[in-house]
């Protein structure tokens, strides 16, 4: 099983560009769904969820075709979705089991032919995850849904879903998109609230209106959706990843480093920024392009409480924990989304770093130095908090079952190679 070896190298230094959000990308294939004509997608990034959902996509029944041009200084990649010839509303648990996300062709499949079966996701390593307020927002909008043999099977009572006011119990980005993609077909208006506001929930509505569905207040706890009879072809951009953007920014304050992430989206990171400001970096915004300069000094600790967008994101919470494990003083970090998302603690312990849990709260001593060692990635972004941790240590550090990293972060070797570390991948 491959590896990656990771050795301290000083400071970080030049240019990375930001590759299309991992969390955008997958509803946005799911909504290819919801048409006859082919919809293409730009700016996809080469990752393993990619690939699942492509996986789910063909097993419906859908024509997946990928194109690449050199577009600038880089490879744009292309793909196109042709679902005129889907014959098959089942996801099945092989593919489910291996990618949460595959739940969001529920909505879409509901929404088009009046049924779905997707398998139940199952536990994962941050938590249960239950699908709860996916199959109550599906009910709301007329669906019938039982759940037998591990799948959830769902129906519309009628030839069409019916648009309704649907409030989610708890801000879930995954039911929001479901239901979101589910109501854009639906005979009348459907209002949700208590909508999760993330970008990448913005990014999958641009889509959707750019493929004809009317809908206003995306961005925001409600949005209204006025259901159209069908929806057709688009061509879209996908959003940039700010939590890849979030993580070399913060290799680089780590590193008391220089960078320049370019092809980024600033306004979508306001709580990282804020929190890398205040760990002492210089923080310079020009159009898509963000420079951080710590100047040569060592980062402050700082307090990171996560919650729901635009508060600070969950998916940064583990790089955060690396940054403090090296900084001055004491950094208090709080998990409020997912129930088990400390995994990376007993590895980054392993790596020297002073951590207490009580509960969802970690507390981080800044040491003066971590020590490479073999440790072990548990989730996607844990395992991008180990690399972190590993640039900065002293000596080697080798990060088995990077399985995870694969998932959600494109190239990212050469991109941190790209900016001086020490980096490669081994088998
Ligand atoms: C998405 C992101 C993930 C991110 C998370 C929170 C994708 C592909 N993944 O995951 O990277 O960490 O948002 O920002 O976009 N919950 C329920 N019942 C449900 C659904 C969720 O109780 O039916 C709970 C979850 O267990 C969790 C909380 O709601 O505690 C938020 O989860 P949710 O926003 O749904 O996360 P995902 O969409 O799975």
């Amino acid at each position: 099983m491959q590896k990656i070896l990771v050795t301290g190298n000083g400071p970080l230094h030049g240019e990375v560009a930001v590759s299309g959000a991992k969390n955008a990308v997958l509803p946005i294939l799911c909504a290819t769904l919801l048409t006859e004509e082919p919809v293409t997608i730009r700016n996809v990034p080469n990752l393993h969820d990619v690939q699942t959902t492509r996986k789910v996509l063909e097993g419906l029944g859908a024509k997946v075709t990928t194109d690449e041009k050199v577009f600038g200084t880089g490879l744009e990649s292309f793909m196109t979705v042709d679902s005129s010839t889907v014959n098959s509303h089942i996801a099945p648990y092989e593919l489910v089991k291996t990618m949460r996300a595959s739940v969001l062709v529920l909505g879409p499949l509901l929404a088009r032919y009046g049924e779905a079966e997707v398998s139940l996701p199952g536990g994962c390593a941050i938590g249960s995850r239950p699908v709860d307020l996916h199959i109550k927002a599906m009910q709301s909008l007329g669906a019938e849904v039982v759940v037998e043999h591990g799948f959830i099977k769902a129906k519309a009572k009628g030839a069409r879903l019916v648009g309704a006011h649907h409030s989610f119990d708890i801000v879930s980005v995954g039911a929001t998109e479901n239901a979101l993609m589910a109501a854009v077909l639906a005979e009348g208006t459907t209002i949700l609230d208590n909508a999760a506001m993330e970008p990448e929930i913005v990014d999958l509505a641009d889509c959707l209106i750019a493929m004809g569905a009317s809908i206003i207040g995306h961005g925001t706890s409600r949005i209204e959706i006025h259901g159209v009879e069908s929806l057709h072809g688009a061509t879209h951009d996908v959003v940039a990843d700010r939590i890849e953007c979030g993580t070399f920014l913060v290799a680089a304050a780590m590193s008391r480093g220089k960078i320049t992430t370019t092809h980024s989206r600033p306004e979508t990171m306001d709580a990282v920024l804020d929190k890398l400001r205040e760990a002492g970096a210089e923080i310079t915004i020009e159009g898509d392009r963000i420079t951080l300069d710590m100047k040569g000094q060592r980062p402050k600790a700082v307090d990171v409480t996560t919650a729901v967008h635009p508060a600070f994101p969950t998916d940064m919470q583990a790089q955060f924990m690396a940054l403090n494990c090296i900084a001055e003083g004491v950094g208090i970090i709080r998990e409020n989304i997912f129930e088990n998302r400390f995994m990376h603690v007993s590895e980054l312990q392993r790596l020297g770093a002073d951590i207490k849990v009580e509960g969802h709260t970690a507390i981080v001593r800044g040491v003066d130095q971590l020590s490479g060692a073999p440790v072990m990635a548990t989730d996607l972004r844990a395992s991008a908090s180990l690399i972190l941790a590993g640039l900065v240590a002293d000596g080697e550090t080798l990060v088995d079952r990077i399985y995870h990293l694969d998932r959600g972060y494109e190239n990212i070797e050469a991109k941190l190679q790209g900016l001086g570390a020490k980096i490669k991948r081994v088998d």
